[in-house]
């Protein structure tokens, strides 16, 4: 019987890391990791985590199951975070705790897939590779626009949203928060406010992904997206991952915010129970209240938005010595625009052949279509990238 089943595609972040272990040589690079990484190339528990297990340890009196949608205190919690308290009350969101911010995603999609009247999901190109994953594997609609062109290296803000003119009224559109994966290229403030006067004009819903949230200009900043959208519009949809904000990947904290009218609410919050119980059922406990108690306690979130800052301080560092390395050492800007942009990852402006030539001359690995993890670079590898990147993209 098992015959029959077909050839699945390999996750292409995944297949990079069965590429790099197969990788004999000695001072091969990996930049394909999805995670932070500080300058010894490891990603470290945070303190603040630390510190929020052991109390967790001392308090947790069950481990019996949460609701479908999990802690509403988590929910509630992490919503005014995110939104702040007042804009959080107004919204009356629909809220589920989820594994991580892939499973809000899903439950989206599959609800989607589910409704009468299938919405189009409109996505940007690129974007991140799992949504295409998540919305095929629910059987949602969705179609792409550009948003990025990765030869010019710069967004291409005109045709996004002449490419969102074909979308329809109750459309959704999936774009990103702050340090946008794969691109790293955030579009300005003035440039968001326009996508939100045309996606209001069209009536197109918006649904917003948060994964780096701390990691452009500081947590409380990065939420303004979500709040803009989230004080704006009637209907929206807000997911987020803590994973990379809290270091805890493996641990799944995430979140689903779903506004609707108040008519709406208790029907979308029975579908969202629905789905996530023939689904991914629960979510898992633990990295969830962690987050609850550093968000809870003055001392412990202090601690944790100070190691945040770390984090993001090193991100920034790394892209800026690459650009003063580049100008320095090689006379060149062609990486000046890695400058510009934020988080943990950039598209390198490469075609497919000179990204193959890349690691097959210089052992480093990128992410298929060029995305390399700049939180991944140590000093030495820095005129390492530069050096194999020029050479490359004048030989091929
Ligand atoms: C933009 C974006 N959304 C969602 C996710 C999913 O996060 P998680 O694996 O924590 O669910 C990621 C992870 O890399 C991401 O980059």
């Amino acid at each position: 019987m098992f015959e029959t089943v077909g050839d699945y595609p390999v996750d292409p972040i995944m297949i990079g890391t069965e590429l790099f272990a197969q990788d004999l040589r000695a001072d091969k690079l990996n930049l394909t990791v999805g995670i932070y990484q500080d300058e010894n190339g490891e990603t470290p528990v945070l303190n603040a985590v630390k510190q929020a297990e052991t109390r967790l340890i001392e308090v947790q009196k069950t481990k019996s199951y949460t609701a479908l949608t999990g802690d509403a205190d988590y929910c509630t919690g992490l919503g005014q975070a995110i939104f702040g308290a007042n804009t959080f009350d107004e919204c009356q969101f629909v809220a589920a705790q989820t594994a991580g911010g892939a499973v809000a995603l899903r439950v989206m999609a599959d609800l989607f897939a589910q409704m009468p009247t299938k919405p189009t999901v409109w996505l940007q190109t690129p974007t991140y590779g799992n949504y295409h994953a998540i919305l095929t594997a629910a059987g949602a609609i969705f179609q792409s626009v550009p948003y990025y062109d990765q030869i010019k290296r710069e967004i291409v803000f005109d045709e996004m949203l002449a490419g969102l003119k074909s979308a329809n009224p109750g459309d959704f559109f999936l774009m990103q928060g702050v340090c946008h994966n794969p691109t790293g290229a955030d579009m300005t403030r003035e440039q968001f406010e326009a996508l939100l006067d045309q996606l209001e004009a069209q009536g197109i819903i918006p649904w917003i992904d948060l994964a780096y949230l701390g990691f452009s200009q500081s947590f409380d900043a990065d939420c303004e997206m979500a709040r803009q959208i989230a004080k704006r519009f009637p209907e929206c949809v807000i997911c987020t991952t803590l994973s990379k904000s809290f270091g805890i990947y493996r641990d799944r904290a995430g979140a689903l915010f779903v506004k609707t009218r108040s008519a709406d609410r208790d029907r979308i919050h029975r579908a969202l129970s629905a789905i996530i119980r023939s689904g991914s059922s629960h979510a898992p406990d633990h990295g969830p209240s962690v987050v609850q108690l550093i968000l809870q306690d003055p001392m412990l979130k202090a601690l944790w938005l100070q190691e945040l800052d770390q984090m993001r301080r090193r991100v920034i560092e790394v892209r800026q010595e690459i650009v003063k390395i580049e100008q320095r050492d090689f006379q060149r800007n062609s990486l000046a625009y890695m400058g510009r942009q934020s988080g943990m990852f950039s598209l390198l402006p490469l075609t497919m052949a000179q990204e193959a030539a890349l690691t097959r001359n210089h052992g480093i690995h990128v992410v298929k279509g060029g995305r390399v993890n700049v939180a991944r670079l140590g000093d030495a590898d820095i005129p390492k990238l530069i050096s194999a990147f020029h050479i490359v993209g004048a030989e091929v």
